[in-house]
């Protein structure tokens, strides 16, 4: 175990699994308390166990971004326990494809209301927090479609290009509390959500990476890291693609 984050308190949403889970085992391993937090409660438990065992400082919360008391709820309880958060990621996320003809409007709305509306959620309960001890570190999961648009994810593209805008203006109005806040735009990552393509898919996927593979979890949680770290104290506003090359700007 490193010592990066030695003494910090982070909370991570979607934390049960996939590039979550990745950022939560990078942030403990660096010495941080974390809540893991997730809609997903048993997954959550289950997840948060085996980083326990490895000797990691883990705790699991249950948590639906996109429900307002819900995020406050989550906030208080990691607030009672450890007294603040130092380290904020949002993370959860979900899809629901097709085409923009054929989106119903509860698909919309439902993709708007956990990646968009479930970041703004999260960051408006944890700000007073950080702002009342004049620190804090941010990190939205935005994506590299928000940058390149991709069809049949109308809903999900607008929700990651909205966090690139909230990210900045979270940035802008917090900088003078030394506070950042910055954005990781991923590229194709294996996990459950990518785990869904099919063959094909998948292939025509890797053939426009010049790196030729899909990303693992642990590269994002690589950038989420830094900057979360002292490293990165002086970058704010920022999307940091982490994608193998496949979109550049
Ligand atoms: P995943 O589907 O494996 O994990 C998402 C986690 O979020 C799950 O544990 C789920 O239970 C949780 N979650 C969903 N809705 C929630 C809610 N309302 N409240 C609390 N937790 C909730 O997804 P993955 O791939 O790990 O994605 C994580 C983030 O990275 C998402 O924001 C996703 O949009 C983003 N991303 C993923 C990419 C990929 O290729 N996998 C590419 C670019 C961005």
């Amino acid at each position: 175990m490193s010592e990066r984050f030695r003494d910090s308190i982070a909370l991570v949403t979607g934390a049960a699994q996939g590039i979550g889970l990745a950022i939560t085992r990078s942030l403990a391993s660096g010495g941080a308390v974390v809540y893991g937090a997730d809609m997903n409660f048993d997954g959550m438990k289950e997840s948060a166990a085996a980083l326990i065992e490895e000797g990691m400082k883990v705790h699991p919360l249950h948590l639906n971004v996109a429900d307002r008391a819900s995020c406050e709820e989550a906030v208080k309880t990691v607030s009672e326990r450890s007294g603040r958060i130092d380290l904020l990621v949002n993370n959860a996320g979900i899809t629901k494809d097709g085409l923009l003809l054929r989106m119903k409007p509860e698909d919309w709305n439902a993709v708007l209301s956990v990646n968009l509306t479930g970041t703004f959620n999260v960051t408006q309960s944890v700000i007073p927090l950080m702002v009342s001890r004049r620190f804090g570190r941010i990190v939205n999961i935005a994506s590299v479609v928000a940058l390149m648009g991709n069809p049949g994810q109308a809903n999900y593209v607008a929700s990651k290009a909205g966090i690139i805008g909230l990210t900045k203006v979270t940035a802008k109005e917090l900088a003078s509390r030394n506070i950042t806040c910055n954005a990781v735009a991923p590229g194709f990552i294996q996990t459950a959500m990518t785990a869904k393509l099919n063959d094909a898919q998948r292939e025509r996927m890797t053939s426009v990476i010049p790196m030729k593979r899909l990303g693992e979890p642990e590269d994002v949680a690589k950038a989420v890291a830094f900057l979360l770290s002292e490293e990165a104290s002086y970058i704010t506003g920022q999307t940091l693609s982490v994608n193998g090359g496949m979109y550049l700007f």
